[in-house]
């Protein structure tokens, strides 16, 4: 196996999946979309809806329900990307290379988008009802049904107030009001708001393809494990990164006057807790027994990662 082969592959499958579920003839609401797809279509490494499939194979999916799912997570995720880096947040002015969306369209239409993306995301999930054949027996429509079910209430409440939202809310709020972060308050906003919705893959992914409740279990572990992991590598690029490479500015949380996982505890501390999550996810990985060899070397190269 060539990793760099064969992620090529992965994340050209999921970047043709979520192209193909945006709308076509919007009308006049032609500018939103125009904003959404900018946004999207903007690069971005698509690591959630790649996570999601990697997970759904692991536990022999074989349909295509897992499609609807990956657009989805991917939409959720840009979405938060766009209203992240919006004035009253981030306000960012580069995101994966290019200029972010509000200073293309405008703050109004980069809500809006960010709006449709969100709403794209249940509509498409949704989709994945549509995609149940006709032939199967009544037993196996409604497992599918419940499977359906099942990584609905996951994407969204991983998406929600009890998720990425809710940490959004957490880490904007300690932000703009100069509240105290200590920290249990710094790994409660980087759990929810970068590892919920990598959970969110690695769970609907496994549900998806009838995993058994332990094994969904199991997957959320290790998707909290390389979402922290995830988020403290990102504080470490705001400050060590490559503009170039990560195709946005560094030192952006710095300019917020952001506490990070690199000011609460300094770089090499944060290098030793992201390399040792992201071991602990590969023994979670490892005892789940599966024959998964290019999971377990992505999960291996987000340690090093450059963007
Ligand atoms: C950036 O996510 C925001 C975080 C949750 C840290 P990614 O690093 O996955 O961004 P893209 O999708 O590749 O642009
Ligand atoms: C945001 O974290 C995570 C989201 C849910 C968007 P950051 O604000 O650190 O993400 P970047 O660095 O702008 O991508
Ligand atoms: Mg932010
Ligand atoms: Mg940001
Ligand atoms: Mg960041």
């Amino acid at each position: 196996m060539i990793f760099s082969d064969e992620l090529r592959k992965r994340t050209a499958f999921a970047e043709e999946v979520l192209r193909k579920y945006l709308p076509q003839d919007v009308s006049y609401a032609d500018r939103v979309l125009e904003a959404s797809a900018y946004s999207l279509t903007a690069g971005g490494k698509r690591l959630r809806p790649v996570l999601m499939k990697e997970a759904y194979n692991m536990y022999g999916g074989g349909e295509e329900y897992i499609e609807p799912f990956m657009a989805a997570i991917e939409y959720i995720h840009n979405y938060s990307l766009v209203h992240d880096d919006l004035p009253a947040m981030d306000n960012d002015l580069l995101r994966r290379g290019k200029e972010t969306t509000h200073v293309v369209f405008g703050d109004g239409m980069a809500t809006l988008a960010g709006d449709c993306l969100l709403n794209l995301s249940f509509e498409t999930a949704l989709k994945a009802f549509d995609l149940i054949p006709e032939g199967i027996s009544t037993e196996e429509r409604q497992s599918v049904t419940l499977r359906i079910i099942k990584a609905l209430k996951i994407l969204f409440d991983k998406a929600g107030i009890n998720g990425m939202l809710g940490g959004q809310s957490a880490d904007v709020d300690s932000e703009k009001r100069g509240l105290p972060i200590d920290e249990k308050k710094l790994m409660f906003i980087h759990e929810k708001k970068t590892a919920a919705l990598i959970e969110a893959a690695f769970m609907t992914g496994a549900v998806l393809a009838g995993a058994e409740e332990r094994d969904v279990s199991l997957m959320e572990s290790l998707g909290s494990d390389i979402g922290i992991a995830f988020q403290i590598k990102d504080d470490m690029l705001d400050v060590i990164g490559d503009e170039k490479k990560l195709g946005k500015h560094v030192g952006s949380d710095a300019e917020n006057d952001k506490v990070t996982y690199v000011t609460m505890y300094g770089l090499e501390r944060s290098e030793a807790d992201q390399r040792r999550l992201s071991g602990s996810a590969i023994e979670k990985l490892d005892s789940a027994g599966k024959e998964c060899p290019f999971l377990r070397e992505l999960l291996l190269s987000l340690v090093n990662r450059q963007a």
